[in-house]
């Protein structure tokens, strides 16, 4: 284990903070998903807030089945399982919510003498500069019409220098963007008590608390973008947790996330 990932120091930053999530915290050297655990964890009943973070991840996936670059000492992978209170209908916009919550944990860290925003560019990417500095990857297990639980998923990139060659030109690290405090604990507490925060208010009010975050954050507003062979420009978020897609036909599209997009260069 390097130096700034321990169980201890998460915990007690996690203290400090007066964090309601991260417990039971589990932080391994080396394992294949901190999804993958979490998921298992859920199913065999473990507590909402219950957290799996790795120092390096064998089998890190991101959304759409892609591979999640996750080498040692350099990054933070971690995974909670939460389980809401809505409906199974209404729980999708909890990725979005995740998302948000990581952004203001991440603008933390960078502190005030970084005045850089962490843009979201729907539905799960963290963007800096116009590269990924992280993404959530939210996965659900329901029940009837209730949830039974769902994994959030979160990576972020810190220490990285050189990415492989496939994503070295689309992503970007803490350090790449100048974050002088890299300390992992920290960033993997700061994450755990926003999560925190955001979890309530989403179960009490949806989305509606969070829409203009997301709208100051949103990486695709006025980007060209492809749906399915329909193109237009990102238009916002609706309440609904979808893009708003105007397309060139001059109707406005509601994208949900399972569709495939693309983003097309101006
Ligand atoms: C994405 O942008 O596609 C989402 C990436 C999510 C990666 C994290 S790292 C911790 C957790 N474990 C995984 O295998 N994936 C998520």
């Amino acid at each position: 284990m390097t130096g700034d990932l321990d169980a201890a120091d998460v915990e007690r930053e996690l203290d400090r903070l007066g964090a309601i999530l991260g417990r039971p915290l589990s932080v391994v050297a080396l394992t294949g998903s901190t999804s993958d655990d979490a998921k298992a964890a859920a199913a065999a009943g473990a507590p909402h807030g219950s957290t799996f973070i790795a120092d390096a991840q064998t089998a890190g996936r991101g959304r759409g089945g892609h591979i999640w670059y996750s080498p040692e000492g350099e990054s933070l992978y971690l995974s909670i399982v939460l389980r809401p209170r809505v409906d199974a209908q209404a729980v999708a916009p909890i990725a979005l919510v995740v998302g948000v919550a990581v952004a203001i944990a991440i603008e933390r860290r960078l502190g005030a003498s970084l005045p850089v925003q962490v843009g979201i560019k729907w539905p799960n990417d963290l963007i800096v500069s116009g590269k990924k500095l992280g993404g959530v990857l939210v996965e659900g297990r329901l029940r009837g019409a209730e949830v039974a639980s769902i994994v959030a998923g979160i990576g972020v990139n810190v220490r990285t220098e050189s990415f492989p060659a496939d994503i070295a030109h689309r992503a970007t690290s803490l350090r790449a963007i100048g974050c002088a405090d890299l300390r992992r604990a920290a960033l993997a507490a700061s994450i755990i008590d926003e999560i925190g925060r955001a979890i309530p208010l989403f179960e009490l009010r949806g989305l509606e608390p969070f829409l203009g975050e997301l709208s100051r954050r949103d990486a695709l507003r006025d980007q060209r973008v492809d749906v399915g062979g329909v193109i237009g420009s990102g238009e916002g978020i609706d309440a609904a947790g979808h893009l708003l897609l105007r397309g060139d036909d001059g109707e406005l599209h509601r994208v949900t996330s399972g569709e495939a997009f693309t983003v097309l260069r101006a």
